[in-house]
């Protein structure tokens, strides 16, 4: 079968014109690319056919008068016509959502598969999802089709996801200056397809797998909201003690290091130290105080809580009888064991029967109090667990390893020594900086955040 032809001569239809769909079709055709929009709604058609944006959006009107005058955007109701004239649909149906709180696909999962069924035969096309779907959506859909269209699945007919971050009211300049566009794909023709569609924005087109554009999506918008409620949760806390919250996070954002930037947002152990735990309850007592109702703020250190349960079930499902926790700083290279999550995991194993040694060469380095090795005893505050001088020493014996925040000579002794029993990598600081040489030299490395 000849290849299809996903250059940017050929036509697109994009299927689902409401707020994303008008945007992409417009943008596209007025960048020169024939677009054939596709509605099930007569008047959004209509509308579009008569140049006349069909939503209010800053810079739309503009985008499809433009497209009209170089003739590159039409509209019908007829999937079938805008398939049959196009070699891939970018298909931006609405997914709301249900009442059963899961997204509602029903929409999405008829528009492929009608786009799937209107494709010519021995034509190629590729599908590509704009719509916001959840974990598992690609999977789903794949095996749906594969059993609907036989061998022509992954062959004739080809699928990626593509899912879209414009916000309503700056969609336009969203769209076409993006920071980051995202595809997905098991198929070669529709990685072709995407990287095409994309060539001008070629250095912010980054692929990942199904899964994960499903999951980036969803937390995106996750994040957006969580910020959103944590700014009107600081309001409210800040309002008994007669403090400016605009102010105050004005201040906040000014902090571009710290606060406004990737600093924290990597997954790892849990938080701890002398400040984070013990300012988190302070806010959380001054709204509790005062009446204020705020969950979020509160939620924070029973998350932590959770967050280490879940690393000591995960050392726990290997059964340990003896286990060597490596690096129990509160961060990474930090001497300091003070409110220390690795500390709190060796108290937790202790209390469930396993037997711990220790190691931490920065913290018995470390004279000063808080610090060094009498600390350290004091914060295990159990003789059954033991400081070992080295990270051999440590391991001798031990049926699994966990590396907890191990400073870079601790890690290096880890993998010198080669272990042959389970080395669980609870923050992923082992797996992050291990070389190819090493990880092949290692036996599997498991990292517990997955
Ligand atoms: N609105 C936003 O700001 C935004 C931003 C990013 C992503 N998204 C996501 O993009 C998707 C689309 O969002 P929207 O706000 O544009 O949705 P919308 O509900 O405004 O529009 C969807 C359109 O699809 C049409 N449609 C549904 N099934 C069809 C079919 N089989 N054939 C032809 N037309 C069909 C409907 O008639 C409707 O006009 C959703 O998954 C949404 O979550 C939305």
């Amino acid at each position: 079968m000849p290849s299809a032809d996903v250059s940017n001569r050929s036509a697109v239809a994009v299927v689902g014109l409401g707020y994303v769909g008008n945007v992409v079709a417009a943008s596209l055709a007025a960048a020169g690319r024939h677009v054939i929009g596709v509605d099930r709604r007569p008047e959004v058609v209509a509308s579009l056919e008569q140049g006349r944006a069909p939503i209010r959006e800053p810079e739309l009107q503009e985008r499809i008068d433009a497209a009209r005058a170089l003739g590159t955007l039409r509209a019908t109701t007829s999937l079938e016509e805008a398939v049959a004239a196009s070699c891939a649909s970018l298909v931006c149906v609405g997914t709301p959502l249900g009442d059963d709180g899961k997204l509602d696909e029903t929409d999405l999962l008829a528009a492929c598969e009608q786009v799937a069924r209107a494709v010519p035969a021995g034509r190629e096309h590729v599908i590509v999802i704009r719509s916001t779907v959840s974990p598992g959506t690609h999977g789903r859909l794949g095996a749906h089709l594969a059993s609907a269209l036989g061998a022509a699945f992954g062959q004739q007919i080809t699928l990626a996801l593509n899912p879209e971050f414009l916000r309503e009211g700056s969609a336009v300049a969203d769209l076409e200056r993006p920071q980051l566009i995202v595809y997905a794909t098991e198929h070669d023709a529709a990685a072709r397809f995407c990287e095409a569609l994309y060539a001008d924005h070629a250095e912010l087109l980054q692929r990942t797998d199904p899964a994960s554009s499903e999951m980036l999506k969803l937390v995106n918008n996750a994040w957006h909201a969580l910020k959103v409620a944590f700014a009107n949760e600081v309001a409210r806390a800040a309002a008994p003690a007669g403090v400016d919250p605009f102010a105050v996070m004005e201040l906040l954002c000014r902090d571009t290091k710290l606060n406004a930037s990737a600093a924290y947002l990597r997954p790892g152990l849990p938080f701890g130290g002398a400040c984070l735990t013990k300012d988190v309850a302070s806010l959380s007592a001054h709204a509790s105080r005062h009446g204020v109702d705020a969950p979020l703020i509160g939620a924070i250190l029973s998350s932590n809580r959770a967050h280490l349960e879940h690393l000591v079930e995960a050392v726990l499902a290997h059964e340990p009888k003896q286990t060597a926790i490596i690096g129990v700083g509160f961060k990474p290279g930090a001497p300091d064991v003070r409110d220390s999550a690795p500390v709190k995991l060796v108290r937790e194993l202790l209390d469930r029967g396993v037997h711990v040694t220790v190691a931490d060469s920065a913290v018995l380095d470390a004279r000063v109090p808080p610090l060094g090795l009498l600390a350290l005893q004091q914060a295990l505050g159990d003789p059954r667990a033991q400081a070992a001088p080295t990270v051999a020493h440590a391991v001798a014996g031990a049926d699994v390893i966990v590396v907890g925040h191990p400073c870079r000579a601790d890690r290096d002794a880890i993998v010198a020594l080669e272990p042959t029993v389970p080395i669980l990598d609870a923050g992923g600081e082992l797996t992050r900086t291990l070389s190819d040489a090493e990880r092949e030299r290692l036996a599997p490395v498991v990292l517990i955040q997955h």
